[in-house]
């Protein structure tokens, strides 16, 4: 997958993975690494797909409604990719945080619905339900940041709450932030995120 990698100080410390919204690219989710941690090795990756031009990480059918096969081929996709991208640059597959805003978000999510051991931790910012009427792994160990907007027209309230109950049933620690916001990446959910992140042991 096309993608951008910058090592840190510490290859075995953690390696940070960058998913990008609908129509970005792996530059977008860049800034964010000087807020988050400035000595973290970087991955940010370029969705696979192209609807209109626009990159994406699976396809969908319409605004919200995602194509399932082409969900689970892609996270298996990317699932692969960070285990080969681990062993061509040396990094801790075991230390690997996703930070994704909307659809990066989204696939970062339905890494967590469908592999146990696919990231340390996860910070999603707008994300959807994934999938529903799966079992998910355990995922025990796992903490999960979700930042949501209370006037987000693409991710209804709801949305986020459902979320947070499906990762919290199968086991992971999960912190749901709330912004007086719509569906920006905004500067509230980024401090709100450093914290959390700060505070992962
Ligand atoms: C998606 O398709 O992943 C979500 O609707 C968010 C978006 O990318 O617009």
């Amino acid at each position: 997958m096309k993608h951008i990698f910058r090592e840190g100080d510490d290859l075995k410390g953690p390696t940070l993975l960058l998913l990008h919204g609908t129509g970005g690219t792996e530059e977008d989710l860049l800034p964010l690494v000087d807020y988050i941690d400035s000595k973290a090795n970087v991955l940010s990756v370029r969705g696979n797909v192209s609807e209109n031009g626009m990159p994406r990480f699976f396809k969908r059918l319409a605004e919200g409604v995602f194509d399932e096969e082409d969900l689970i081929f892609r996270t298996q996709e990317l699932y692969e990719f960070l285990d080969q991208a681990a062993e061509d640059y040396g990094f801790d597959r075991q230390n690997v945080i996703a930070v994704g805003y909307s659809n990066g978000a989204n696939i970062a999510g339905s890494l967590l619905f469908h592999y146990k051991d696919a990231v340390r931790a996860a910070s999603l910012h707008h994300p959807m339900v994934p999938r529903r009427g799966v079992e998910l792994p355990d995922l025990t160990d796992k903490s999960v940041f979700i930042a949501a907007g209370t006037n987000d027209p693409i991710c209804p309230a709801q949305e986020s709450e459902d979320l947070q109950a499906f990762l919290t049933d199968a086991g992971a620690d999960v912190t749901l932030h709330w912004e007086s916001q719509g569906h920006q990446l905004n500067l509230g959910e980024i401090k709100a995120s450093m914290n959390w992140y700060q505070q992962l042991s």
